[in-house]
C-alpha cells in the first residue's frame, strides 16, 4: 500500500495534535500529546522536550507511533499523567486501542535544539525528530485529526460577531485574542485556515480595528 499521510487528513506543512506512544527499554508503555508536523508525504517531524519520557524512549528505540484521535479524555489523561495500561495494545511499540488511525514511524534524524522565542523556560532543550512513516493503519474510514488552527479560527469568528457590541475593555481583549489566534494559525494551521484568518483580519481592518 502506498504511504501518504494525506490518508489520515494531514496536509504538508501543517501541525496536528496527536498522541505519540512509545515504550521504554524496561517495557513501560507511554503516551503523550505531541504536535506532529506533516513534513512530506512519507515523513513527519516533532519537536519534543528532551526531558520527557517520549523523547527518551524515541532516542532509545528509534521507533514510535503517531496515534490520530480526537478523544478529549485520552488527551487529558495523557497530559496530566500516563494513560492506564488498558488503553494500550500489546504490540512491540504500543498503540492506542481507541484511535481513528495511526502512523508507524522510524527515526531518520534526531537533533538537539534550543528553541528561540519559546515562552517555556529558555534553558529547556528539545529533540527535533524527523521520521519516516513506514505504515499507515486506518481504524476509521475518515480519521478525525486535531488541528489547533481550526478551533482558533472558530474562536476568532465568534469574537468577530461580538466585537461591535461589547465595551472597550472587551474589544481590546478580543483584539489580543485575535493576534494570538492569528499567530498560532500561521504556525500550525492548514492553508485554508491561513486564508480564512487573513480574510477575517482584512474585514476587521476595514471596520477600523487596529491589527
Ligand atoms: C495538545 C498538546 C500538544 C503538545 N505538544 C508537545 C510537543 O509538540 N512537544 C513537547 O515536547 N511537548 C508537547 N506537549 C507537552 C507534553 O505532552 C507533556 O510535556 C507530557 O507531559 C510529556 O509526557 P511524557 O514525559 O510522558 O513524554 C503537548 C501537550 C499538549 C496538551
Amino acid at each position: 500500500m502506498t504511504i501518504n499521510i494525506k490518508r489520515v487528513g494531514m496536509e504538508k506543512g501543517s501541525q496536528y495534535e496527536t498522541i505519540i506512544t512509545t515504550i521504554s527499554p524496561d517495557g513501560r508503555k507511554n503516551a503523550a500529546p505531541i504536535g506532529t508536523i506533516a513534513y512530506s508525504e512519507k515523513e513527519v517531524m516533532c519537536r519534543i522536550f528532551k526531558t520527557s519520557h517520549t523523547a527518551q524512549n524515541i532516542s532509545n528505540q528509534k521507533e514510535f507511533i503517531v496515534n490520530i484521535t480526537s478523544n478529549p479524555v485520552i488527551f487529558t489523561l495523557a497530559t496530566i499523567g500516563n494513560l492506564p495500561e488498558e488503553y494500550f495494545t500489546d504490540d512491540q511499540v504500543p498503540i492506542l486501542k481507541d484511535c481513528d488511525a495511526y502512523l508507524k514511524c522510524k527515526v531518520k534524524t534526531l537533533k538537539e535544539a534550543r528553541k528561540k522565542n519559546d515562552p517555556v523556560n529558555s534553558d529547556s532543550m528539545s529533540l527535533v525528530i524527523k521520521a519516516e512513516v513506514y505504515d499507515i493503519v486506518l481504524n476509521k474510514k475518515c480519521p478525525k485529526i486535531a488541528n489547533r488552527g481550526f478551533y482558533m479560527l472558530i474562536e476568532s469568528l465568534v469574537n468577530y460577531t461580538r466585537i461591535d457590541i461589547v465595551n472597550d475593555n472587551m474589544k481590546e481583549y478580543y483584539l489580543e485574542r485575535f493576534r494570538e489566534d492569528e499567530r498560532v494559525i500561521k504556525k500550525v494551521g492548514t492553508s485554508e485556515d491561513k486564508k480564512s484568518i487573513e480574510i477575517l483580519k482584512n474585514q476587521l481592518k476595514d471596520m477600523g480595528y487596529d491589527l
